[in-house]
């Protein structure tokens, strides 16, 4: 089992892809973590092989650096969170990701001690489009190591040389954290009980189409729900009529839109959309906030959060599920005035597991984010996964780089 191959790495060296992707606050000088959530769910696999006596190489990377080093995408403050969830353990740091620094560091590694080798992604090789260059690279980045624990779950999605094409020149293992992520999406996608609810937010509908495509086709079926909030829904709203105002809108998707109402209503899945929002003058916490009708929007208003009926509603529809995916917020819940959409939405999935026992998963950085600033704990849900777009791509039904390249 996964255990047992996790400790065959014993006394050698295994180059660990974990997903430290974390949310950095730079406005005080030092940055700041503001959500740990993804070092601590990479430190069981690591404390397994690093007891098991291997010599841990992690990679990861932080932000979108275009292959191009910038401090202020460093993981150094990682590597400092890291080491003080890996209390007795030396945790070290490389500045380098692979070269004659990287290597020495590796080299100097003794059973049972651990490298965090600085961004993957400030080396071009890492994201290359070019399967030659990235392979080049993969292939530096092998000769690191003796084996390869894919672990890194939130970056699964991604065709890069840490993620894919170092799994095909190692022996390599799936990590804790990876194997529970899929159990927990195989549980979503593999006859769930139902009700099942899905709940839908965040920006743009575009990055949606692929979910909702295979929740409408496949995954949904009579007496299921799909609830849509956050700025996506200004486009529905638009769609069945009603002036949106300054809200966000994605007029080319108006169509797309309009065929999925009536896709879900062909398959008697109710789709919950808001009946009231509040709507604010300007993208600001101050800008007015009011509750207004859905379908009476002012012109000069944009809708920044679902309002208080649509809270109650929403609840009354998640609260017989019996399984739940939550993906995005319902509003602009890093401002007080736009977080009583989102903060419902968690408190209504928590009731719905304490009342009739439904299995929930919240998906994605932001939604994660979300649930633990606006105080939930993370035992109140089923599963947090560590992936958003990877947790998304998964439900889209579509193959995942990182996944299916591991034996
Ligand atoms: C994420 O934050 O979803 C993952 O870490 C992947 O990051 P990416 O979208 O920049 O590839």
């Amino acid at each position: 089992d996964l255990e047992t191959q996790l400790g065959g790495f014993a006394g050698k060296r295994v180059l660990v892809r974990s997903d430290l992707n974390v949310p950095l606050d730079h406005s005080g000088g030092a940055p700041a973590i503001t959500d740990d959530g993804r070092i601590r769910a990479s430190v069981p696999t690591l404390r397994r092989l690093l007891d098991a006596g291997a010599r841990v190489v992690v990679t990861a990377h932080l932000g979108r650096p275009e292959g191009v080093p910038e401090a202020k995408y460093s993981l150094a403050p990682v590597h400092a969170r890291l080491a003080e969830l890996l209390p007795g353990v030396h945790v070290g740091f490389s500045p380098e990701t692979v070269g004659a620094q990287a290597k020495a560091a590796v080299a100097a590694l003794e059973d049972g001690q651990l490298l965090l080798l600085e961004n993957i992604r400030f080396a071009p090789g890492e994201t290359s489009k070019d399967d030659g260059e990235r392979g080049a690279f993969a292939d530096e980045l092998a000769a690191l190591a003796d084996g390869f624990v894919s672990d890194g779950f939130g970056a699964v999605h991604r065709k890069h040389a840490s993620v894919f094409d170092v799994a095909r020149r190692l022996p390599h293992a799936a990590g804790l954290l990876v194997a529970a992520e899929v159990a927990v999406l195989q549980r979503l996608t593999t006859d769930p009980e139902r009700p099942y609810a899905v709940v839908l937010g965040g920006s743009k509908v575009s990055d949606k189409l692929g979910v909702i495509d295979n929740l409408l086709g496949t995954l949904l079926t009579e007496g299921d729900r799909l609830l849509v909030g956050g700025g996506m829904v200004f486009t529905f709203l638009k769609a069945v009529g009603h002036e949106v105002g300054k809200s966000l809108l994605e007029a080319d998707q108006l169509e797309k839109v309009n065929e999925y109402i009536a896709t879900a209503k062909a398959k008697g899945v109710q789709l919950v959309l808001p009946t009231d929002v509040v709507a604010a003058t300007a993208f600001a916490a101050d800008a007015d906030p009011q509750v207004v009708p859905a379908d009476a929007i002012p012109a000069d208003r944009l809708g920044l959060d679902i309002g208080p009926d649509s809270s109650a509603a929403f609840a009354a529809a998640l609260a017989d599920a019996r399984t739940v995916f939550w993906n995005g917020p319902m509003g602009v819940f890093e401002m007080e005035p736009y977080a009583g959409g989102t903060r419902a939405v968690a408190q209504a999935i928590v009731d719905a597991g304490t009342a009739s026992g439904a299995f929930s998963v919240v998906g994605g950085g932001d939604s994660a984010a979300a649930v633990r600033t606006l105080g939930f704990a993370d035992s109140q849900f089923g599963h947090i996964s560590t992936g958003g777009g990877a947790s998304l791509e998964y439900l889209e039904g579509k193959q995942l780089p990182g996944l299916d390249v591991l034996d």
